[in-house]
């Protein structure tokens, strides 16, 4: 095109200034970046996904209670709050896509094995579990029992599913993410992240079959987490992780332990089946302060004859069982659960037989976590 000396000349001088006006903004970036300290590195989070309403659908966003639970995977999950992405770098794994109240002993030793692997990796620095509310407690506590480490393990859960209107379970995701993240929430145990609270999972339980506040603590929440910001008020008092002398990494199967609860009129029926199939220990979830039916003492007297461990929870949901109060546990050989649930007595029982059946070495057991 028109090659005369003068264009030659003024294409030249235009060659000049493009590369000048390419250094000098290759200057203005240096100099941009010298000032800005690069950002540090993200932490790294997985996300084991497990099911439950979390990954929940409905047919319509008005459906906050009739829904199918499991059906969302992990990635959607992890796409649908993308904001996650300026807390940590974030991938899932689909472990199980079960309603909770579904699991087995199984899926508990395998989710906590692949949990204890993750933590050995030098590039996790947190996990969460996504978890049906339904038994989120049971395998909450289970984790803080058995598994090694200080690393972050949030298990989160959501009351309504994701097509909700006012869905929980995005904010859930993001504050279980958050927390698992974070520095200082290191050695706190197994973490459950619910409505803006942070409840150890030792402590909480699912109090309410319906709201978004339906996980709480009768010793209160271990902190909050706010706009990715933990604020906390109180530590574990019972041993967990680290402290804990059980470790899923040697433990292969999980002995049955099973629950007869006690109420006005009972019969001796249904702990008699039990005590005739196979079970290592028998959680009575007794009346008030752990209480046992007249009529039903002998019965579990005999239980504990036949080399049962017997030991007595409450079907009341705040307290503690007193030790030879409402019986002499001393005398029966019994054991108490202390302020453990029965089902979270029965993730205890089943984890201390791996190691021991002595009662007195049980009920240190259960004193004690
Ligand atoms: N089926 C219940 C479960 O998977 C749904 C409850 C929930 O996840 O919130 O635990």
């Amino acid at each position: 095109m028109f090659d005369v000396p003068e264009f030659r000349a003024m294409r030249g001088l235009r060659g000049f200034a493009a590369t000048a006006a390419l250094l000098a903004a290759a200057v203005a970036q240096a100099q941009a970046q010298a000032q800005t300290p690069a950002q540090p590195a993200l932490p790294n989070v997985v996300i084991l996904a497990t099911g439950g309403t979390i990954a929940g659908a409905g047919a319509s966003a008005a459906n906050s209670a009739t829904y199918s639970a499991a059906k969302v995977p992990v990635d959607q999950l992890i796409t649908a709050v993308p904001e996650m992405a300026k807390l940590a770098r974030v991938r899932g794994e689909q472990v199980f896509q079960v309603a909770s109240e579904s699991l087995t002993n199984d899926n508990l030793m395998t989710l906590a094995k692949r949990v204890s692997a993750l933590t050995k990796l030098p590039d996790v620095d947190g996990i969460v579990i996504t978890h049906g509310t339904d038994t989120l407690e049971e395998t909450a506590y289970f984790l803080t029992l058995v598994v090694h480490t200080d690393k972050p393990i949030v298990v989160v859960g959501s009351m309504r599913p994701s097509t909700a209107l006012s869905a929980d379970g995005p904010l859930n995701l993001y504050d279980a993410v958050s927390v698992a993240a974070s520095k200082d929430a290191r050695g706190k145990g197994v973490m459950v992240t619910m409505n803006d609270e942070i409840q150890s999972g030792r402590d909480v339980s699912k109090t309410t079959n319906v709201v978004t506040s339906a996980f709480k603590s009768q010793w209160g929440p271990l902190g909050m987490v706010v706009e990715g910001r933990n604020y906390w008020f109180r530590d574990p008092a019972k041993r967990h992780t680290m402290q804990s002398e059980f470790d899923i990494d040697r433990i292969d199967a999980l002995p049955p332990v099973e629950i007869a609860l006690g109420y006005e009129g009972v019969s001796p029926v249904a702990i008699d089946a039990l005590a005739g199939s196979g079970i290592k220990a028998l959680i009575h979830a007794g009346t008030g302060n752990g209480s046992v039916a007249d009529r039903i003492v002998p019965h579990l007297q005999k239980v504990r004859a036949s080399g049962i461990v017997v030991i007595r929870s409450s079907r009341v949901p705040q307290g503690f069982v007193l030790r030879n109060a409402e019986q002499p546990d001393d005398k029966y050989d019994w054991v108490v659960a202390h302020d453990l649930s029965p089902q979270k007595a029965r993730i205890l029982a089943m984890v201390a037989l791996t190691k021991t059946s002595d009662t007195k070495d049980l009920q240190r057991i259960f004193w004690e976590y």
